[in-house]
């Protein structure tokens, strides 16, 4: 089976199995290995992309799915204002310590903050809960996607 799609920006057509996922997809047709491989079901959130900008969990779509589409790797949002502002929150609130769930976090943030830029806490935690980390805590995280929805709210 032959998938065309955009992968950050890049056109790409892929020969691959029609039983792969996205998540399959991406890292083990494509080595985009930003995109975690966690339970393969559904519940951990690593493996989360954007999908013509919405937030998905690649291992739950079927890799036949993204034909004609568009997929957004953490690696394609690094150079973006918002992606660069929320990797730098990250890393100034300590949000992070080995990193597996973090491209995940990153993507389900950016989806929320585009739809609601000076998104509450709450907001944000509800946006969140999709997706798992199992070293840092949840709360660094929010401060510091709260900050940047802050940082946002003070701009407009
Ligand atoms: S690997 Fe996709 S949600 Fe866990
Ligand atoms: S930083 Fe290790 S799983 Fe979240």
């Amino acid at each position: 089976m032959r998938v065309s799609f955009d992968l950050d920006g890049e056109e790409r057509t892929v020969e691959t199995a029609p039983d792969r996922s996205l998540r399959e997809l991406l890292r083990e047709d494509c080595d985009a290995l930003s995109v975690k491989a966690g339970c393969d079901g559904g519940r951990c959130g690593a493996c989360t992309v954007l999908l013509d900008g919405e937030a998905v969990k690649a291992c739950l779509v079927m890799a036949a799915k993204v034909d004609g589409r568009s997929v957004t790797t953490v690696e394609g949002v690094a150079d973006g204002t918002l992606g660069r502002e929320v990797q730098d929150a990250f890393e100034d609130h300590s949000a992070l310590q080995c990193g597996y769930c973090t491209p995940g976090f990153v993507l389900s943030a950016l989806a929320s903050l585009d739809d609601h830029p000076d998104a509450d806490r709450e907001t944000l935690r509800s946006a969140l809960s999709g997706n798992v980390c199992r070293c840092t805590g949840y709360e660094k995280i929010l401060d510091a996607v709260e900050a940047v929805a802050e940082r946002r709210g003070e701009a407009e």
